[in-house]
């Protein structure tokens, strides 16, 4: 036994060093150093030896499988290393692969402009709930119960006996930021609003309108008047023309349409587009929330978002805005 213990070590020692990858070291250790091992074979044999040959043989053993194991340490190391580098050399000189970056809607984009136009001249940004009480939508704009506007087949009604409904307008918001705040005022109200509409190239069931309050003394149409024509200028440009005509709001009086015209509109084959609501406040709204008509004038209006984003960018359909399609979307 003796005569064994040297060259079962040297083939385990050999077969651990030409081990080329893992997977063949992992067989080595298994066939020498396993339970069923070659040299764990030897060991096991000790206790049948002479006594007298014990001790030398236990050296000789101890001292073999000593190396066995620090050699079976190191190839483990190296190759695990070898594993570990990647089979094809990295090229730094690359481009790297940049993260998709998303951007904001185009809505969101046309909002954002109309807002820093009107910040430039001293508006604030107020801000109103979707779902609203007939109240604030309709009672307190001076819109009775009677008046077409009012008709539920014009929007969503939720049914609980405070019939909360979806605004139709942002016109409601008008009204909450009087009720909490003394004149002067000076807001824009940028919100989505819901009407019972079938949806096709140019209506949709919800939309989205900025609305305009001004209140203070001695407040003019020629000041409502400037002012449309300062952001719509900023916004679509410095060929902008605007047309105001005679029309009818139950919350402005007088009040008027504004239509819009320039270089885009004939793009879209039209001289004239309808493009705001607007009108003096009227002097009930006034009363509805306590501020003096005698003392205080001012102005209101309300336009579609999407139809100026629509003239802007020359987009034919308003569905498009609301199908989320990358391909119409990345395009802004
Ligand atoms: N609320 C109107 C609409 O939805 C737009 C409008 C008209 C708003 C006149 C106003 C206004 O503030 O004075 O069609």
């Amino acid at each position: 036994m003796l005569e064994h213990i040297d060259p079962t070590a040297q083939e385990a020692l050999s077969a651990l060093e030409n081990a080329s990858d893992l997977q063949t070291l992992d067989q080595a250790r298994v066939r020498y150093l396993g339970v069923n091992g070659q040299f764990t074979a030897l060991l096991k044999k000790m206790g049948s030896l002479p006594k007298e040959d014990r001790p030398k043989a236990g050296v000789q053993i101890n001292q073999a499988k000593k190396k066995l194991e620090a050699l079976l340490a190191r190839r483990k190391e190296e190759l695990e290393m070898a594993a570990a580098m990647p089979s094809q050399a990295t090229d730094f000189s690359l481009p790297g692969r940049r993260p998709v970056l998303g951007k904001c809607h185009p809505l969101t984009q046309v909002t954002e402009d109309i807002v820093k136009s009107f910040r430039k001249i001293g508006f604030v940004v107020a801000d109103g709930p979707e779902i609203e009480d007939e109240y604030h939508c309709f009672d307190a704009l001076n819109t009775p119960a009677d008046h077409p506007a009012r008709d539920s087949q014009d929007t969503f009604y939720i049914q609980s006996p405070e019939r909360p409904l979806l605004r139709t307008h942002t016109s409601s918001v008008q009204i909450r930021v009087m009720e909490n705040q003394p004149p002067p005022i000076r807001v824009i109200v940028p919100g989505r609003v819901y009407r019972r509409d079938t949806a096709d190239a140019t209506h949709n069931p919800t939309f989205h309108q900025i609305e305009g309050l001004y209140v203070d003394r001695g407040v003019t149409l020629g000041d409502l008047k400037g002012t449309v024509e300062f952001v719509f200028q900023e916004l679509l440009g410095k060929d902008v023309k605007l047309r105001f005509r005679p029309h009818y709001f139950s919350y402005t009086e007088p009040s008027l349409e504004i239509d819009f015209s320039s270089s885009l509109t004939r793009k879209m084959g039209k001289e004239w587009l309808e493009i705001a609501g607007c009108g003096m406040v009227h002097p009930k709204v006034f009363d509805a929330v306590g501020y003096d008509p005698d003392q205080w004038s001012g102005w209101a209006f309300g336009f579609g978002i999407e139809r100026i984003a629509m003239i802007r960018y020359g987009i034919g359909d308003i569905r498009l805005f609301y199908e989320n399609d990358l391909r119409f979307l990345k395009q802004f």
